[in-house]
This record gives C-alpha cells, structure tokens and sequence, in this order.
C-alpha cells in the first residue's frame, strides 16, 4: 500500500508529454488506442495541460505497473472518484460505483460479503441456462451475428441473476435505455466545456427517463421481495439482508435500487463485450477453439455449474487472454486531493489521472508479442512471477470491480457450454469497437457456426 510518507514536495513534477496540444484533445478522447500514442510519445507517465490549471484540470497519463499501483492501491481519500462518476452519480444516484472514498467504505463493507467467490455462486449459472438456449436456437448451424447473440445471452443472465427477473421479451428495450443512460453521462464527462445540469436539453431528458424506467425494474422487485421473501431473487434477498459488519447498519431501498441498476450497468456491455470478443477470436484460433471444447466436453451433455469451473483451466486462461487484448474498460479515471507520488514523480492536488488500461495490456516492454492472441501466456508456469499490475482488467485495489468473481464465472460458463457443442468461424478479419464508455462490439461481428456432433 503506498503512504503519505514519501516526501513529494521533494520529488520532480510528472513530464509533459510532448505531443502537439490539438492531437492531444483528439487523443485523450480516444480511450482505447489514443493511450498507446500518449504513452509512446511521453513514457509510462506523463503530463497533458489544455490550460492554465485554475480553468482546466491538467492529466496525468498512467500506464505502468508502478504507476498504476501508487494511483490504485491508496486506502485514503486522495485520489478519489471523478469526473465520469460524478456524471453517473448526478443521473443513477448514489451508488457503490460512485461514492467518494468515505461513504463508499460501510456500504462496501456491507456488500463485500454478496460478492465473494464462493457467494456467487448463489445468483450465478444462470449464464449456463443463458448459453444453452443459444446452443439450442443454433444447433442446425448457419451465420450470426455474435454481438447481438452475446448481448442478448448476457441481459438474460444478468437480469434474473442481478434482478431475478426474465429480461428476455424486454431485453432489447432495457438494452436501449442503458445504452442512452450511460452515452449521455459519458459523452458529457468527456467533453471540455459542458452545459450547466439544470438546463433541460433533449438529451439530458432522454437520459433521465431511460433511468426512471430502469428504476421501475429494480424498485418493483425489492418490493416483490420484500413482501415474499421466497421469491427467486437470491442477489435481491441478499442486498436486503447484507449489512455493514462494523455499525450493523442495513441498506436502505434507495441504496439498493442505486445498486441494482449499477450492476445492471456495470455489468451488461463489460460482460457482453467479454464474451463476444473472446468467441470472435475462438473462431480464428481453431486449435485453441478445440482445446476449450474438449476440457468441456469432458462433462457431458449435463449443465455446467460453478463447481466445474475448477476444471475449466484453459478456458480461464482464454478468457484472460481476450481481456488482456480487449479491456472492457479501457481505462479508469482518480482525482488527486493532494499532492502524491505516482512513478517516482509528484502529482499535484487537483490533476486528473488517467489509468491506461488497454496501453498496459498492449505495452511491449511488458508483453511478448503482445498483439498475438496467446492463452498460454495466462498457463500457471508463465504467469509466475508476473507483476500483479501489470493485468488489471477489473481494476485492482480497493475500488477494484466488486463483480470480478461473478463475471469471471459467467463468462467461463457461457463460454465452455457454446464451444462443448458449437463450432464458430469468425467471418471478420478485424474486431470494430466503439468506446462511448467502456469499450463495446461495433457489431455486426459476422460468424458461422456449426454443431459439433
Ligand atoms: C467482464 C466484465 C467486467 C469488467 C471488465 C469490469 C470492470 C470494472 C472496472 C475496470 C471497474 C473500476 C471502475 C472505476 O474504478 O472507475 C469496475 C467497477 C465496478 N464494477 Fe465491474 N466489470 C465487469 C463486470 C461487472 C459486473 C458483472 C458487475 C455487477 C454485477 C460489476 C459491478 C461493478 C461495480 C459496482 C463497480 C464499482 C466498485 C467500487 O467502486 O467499489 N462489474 N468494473
């Protein structure tokens, strides 16, 4: 953990970064590959000015293990939450994803406990249900579009494991209103100069009431719960029941409306682009595509639980491989309060730091060969000795993502139960992606599949 003993004052500022001041503004709004240009014209950490710093917060470009562990790993509160989280604060509430350090801590602590690896599997699995209807609807082979198959699979997962709800009539719908929800925030924590919140723009309205519907979904099935504690919505009861284990304090129905649809969003375009990449690339990889297929072969026909997840090494390593290459989130943002040390160097109170997730995946000082899709470099042996910062696609430290363990075994189920029966073959040379916020398909992302038996 770092701490505050360091003197900073006596460290030097971070350098700029030398790129011309127009290409920079192009390229920090490019979350994905703009990273890679900063970090190959300033180093791992540099310094963006667009203005004098009373009037436009300077940026700090992070992309180093070292870096990147001293603007994650703090405990206190200075380096907090900013800019695309106070956007989605203002338009979703308060949730987990978006509380400053110190209102964040107890309900942390209250929900820590709901999402552990061995919790999980409570709500989870329902990917496996999810992906074997996909498998049924494709048995007879033919050519899709993995981006609205992988979309569709994950609305359905995540809404009766996240709600306890079947989202599949409404998918497409909910899929809208998420998507309108979280462009409007982040389109506006992007842009430099942004219109006042109390101004009633078309778009601001659209965003508003898209939350407003999602808020129905959620508050509709608390009070479901509430009254019938039997329902079948284990992660609902369990939000219910959780409470902070320092003061005992329980949620209140705001708290857990604000969180439902934070995971709902959190949890929906990450887990979806997860999946869909990690097929797309399965469908060029044949040999690594028939490795998968038969570790879970290896099962049956019989549904796959969580408990088979153990078994499902390679499938793991595939996954980690396809968030290596392609971070759901790209990127991650912290407010310094104070002054501190990041990489040897002094950030000042009040700068932007921006965490360059992709750049860090991508970077070949740290990769060999970096660009080649490779799971083995995930195998037990090669991951040995690695940096724990130097693979961070749910962030890492305490603000890191609360659903890791949940994704992580949704998409190793989904993924081994299509691969057990279907073959794929990627159709399309390049993966497009659009980055409003976290990174999504550019669908269509054309396939043909065919049954294995
Ligand atoms: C492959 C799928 C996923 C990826 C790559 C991912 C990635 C991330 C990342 C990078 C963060 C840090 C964001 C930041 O600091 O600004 C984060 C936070 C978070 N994620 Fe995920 N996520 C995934 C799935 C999920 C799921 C399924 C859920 C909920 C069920 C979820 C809920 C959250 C929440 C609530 C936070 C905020 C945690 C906190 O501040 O304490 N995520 N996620």
């Amino acid at each position: 953990m770092v701490t505050t003993t360091t003197n900073v004052g006596a460290l030097p500022l971070v350098p700029k970064n030398p790129i011309p001041l127009r290409r920079l503004v192009k390229l920090v709004r490019t979350l994905d590959i703009g990273q890679e240009a900063i970090r190959d014209a300033g180093g791992p950490i540099s310094r963006i000015t667009f203005g004098p710093k009373w009037l436009v917060r300077p940026i700090v470009a992070v992309t180093s293990p070292d870096g990147i562990r001293d603007v994650l790993s703090r405990t206190d509160a200075l380096s907090e939450r900013c800019i695309i989280h106070d956007e989605v604060r203002n338009m979703a509430g308060d949730s987990l994803f978006v509380l400053p350090t110190l209102s964040w801590q107890p309900r942390k602590r209250a929900l820590q406990p709901v999402f552990t690896k061995h919790s999980v599997r409570n709500f989870s699995g329902q990917m496996s249900r999810a992906a074997e209807s996909f498998v049924v609807r494709w048995r007879d082979g033919g050519a899709v579009d993995l981006d609205v198959e992988c979309r569709r699979l994950t609305m359905q997962s995540l809404g009766r494991s996240v709600l306890g709800v079947d989202l599949t009539e409404r998918a497409d719908i909910i899929a809208e209103h998420m998507h309108v929800a979280s462009s409007y925030t982040a389109d506006r924590a992007l842009r430099p100069v942004r219109a006042p919140r109390w101004l009633p723009t078309p778009a601001r309205r659209r965003a508003r009431l898209a939350v407003a519907e999602l808020r129905k979904v959620t508050s509709e099935m608390l009070q479901k719960c509430r009254a019938d504690p039997t329902l079948d919505a284990p992660l609902v009861h369990a939000l219910i029941a959780a409470t902070d284990p320092e003061t005992g304090q329980a949620l209140s129905d705001d708290d857990i409306c604000n969180d439902l649809l934070i995971f709902m969003l959190a949890g929906h375009d990450t887990t979806a682009t997860a999946l869909t990449y990690a097929l797309w690339a399965l469908g060029h990889h044949r040999g690594v595509q028939d490795r998968v297929a038969a570790e879970a072969a290896a099962f049956g026909d019989r549904e796959l639980t969580p408990d088979d997840v153990p078994r499902l090494g390679y499938t793991v390593q595939v996954l980690r491989e396809a968030l290596r290459l392609q971070p759901p989130a790209a990127g991650g943002a912290r407010l310094t309060v104070r002054d501190i040390p990041v990489g040897g160097y002094r950030v000042e109170a009040s700068t932007i730091m921006a965490v360059g997730i992709y750049a860090l995946h991508r970077d070949p000082a740290l990769w060999d060969r970096p660009l080649v899709f490779d799971p083995d470099r995930f195998s037990p042996e090669t991951s040995r000795g690695r940096d724990r910062w130097q693979f961070i696609p749910f962030i890492a430290g305490p603000r890191s993502c609360i659903g890791e363990h949940f994704a992580m075994l949704e998409t190793t189920l989904a993924m081994a139960t299509i691969v057990r029966s279907l073959e794929i073959r990627s159709v399309d040379d390049a993966f497009p992606v659009a980055v409003p916020f976290t990174t999504v398909a550019d669908g269509p992302i054309h396939a043909c599949v065919s049954s294995r038996n």
